[in-house]
């Protein structure tokens, strides 16, 4: 739904100037719309975020413009245009849609700040390791009933990529990086 409403939009562009407009009546900050690229969490991180900060200006478009009835500047067109104007409408209106989006920017932020640090073009082992060890703690405490099942996943995933790779050179990285040493090893609860 997410990614039909941003395909919509970023090709309506008398849609994009009204909420060009909105964003300026309202003060809010000109932030144009981001696509995905299907294989890429960043993109899909970036993406969702964007669409989420320009909800605002967007849900106080369609309202404005439904007190306009028969003039309504949105749903325009022959009557496939329309049809489809009408369910992005309702979209925007859809407050679970809303908080499903939410949600799955908190799913995504861990796996894009982990993709950001990895593919850099400078990654250390021991940076490798803690990334894993943040991304295991960010979905070890996702503990609302509706997550579990991303917690599982996420943490069986994480599980069997640490089984099947070279441990023991990603834990002598730690060790022998003075800021982390043995500590990162201790039996405390965070770890
Ligand atoms: C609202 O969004 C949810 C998904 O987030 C969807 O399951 C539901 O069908 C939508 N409702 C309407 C009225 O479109
Ligand atoms: C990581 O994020 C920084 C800051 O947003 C960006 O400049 C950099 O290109 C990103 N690197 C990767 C590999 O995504």
């Amino acid at each position: 739904m997410a990614t039909d409403l941003i395909t919509w939009l970023r090709s309506k562009t008398f849609v994009l100037a009204l909420l060009r407009k909105v964003q300026q009546e309202t003060n809010s900050p000109l932030l144009a719309i981001i696509r995905a690229v299907l294989t890429r969490w960043t993109s899909h991180y970036l993406a969702f975020t964007r669409l989420l900060e320009i909800s605002g200006p967007l849900k106080l478009l369609v309202s404005q413009e439904d007190l306009r009835g028969p003039d309504n500047q949105i749903i325009t067109g022959d009557s496939k245009a329309k049809a489809r104007a009408r369910a992005m409408v309702r979209t925007i209106k859809n407050d679970t849609f809303w908080a499903a989006i939410q949600r799955m920017k908190t799913h995504l932020q861990p796996l894009a700040l982990a993709a950001n640090i990895t593919q850099a073009a400078f990654c250390r082992l021991d940076e490798v390791l803690f990334t894993f060890g943040h991304l295991y703690r960010e979905f070890d405490r996702l503990n609302q009933r509706a997550d579990r099942h991303i917690r599982e996943a996420v943490l069986a995933s994480i599980e069997r990529r640490w089984a099947k790779c070279d441990q023991d050179v990603f834990i002598v990285t730690a060790i022998l990086n003075p800021f982390v040493d043995l500590r990162a090893f201790k039996q405390v609860s965070i770890l």
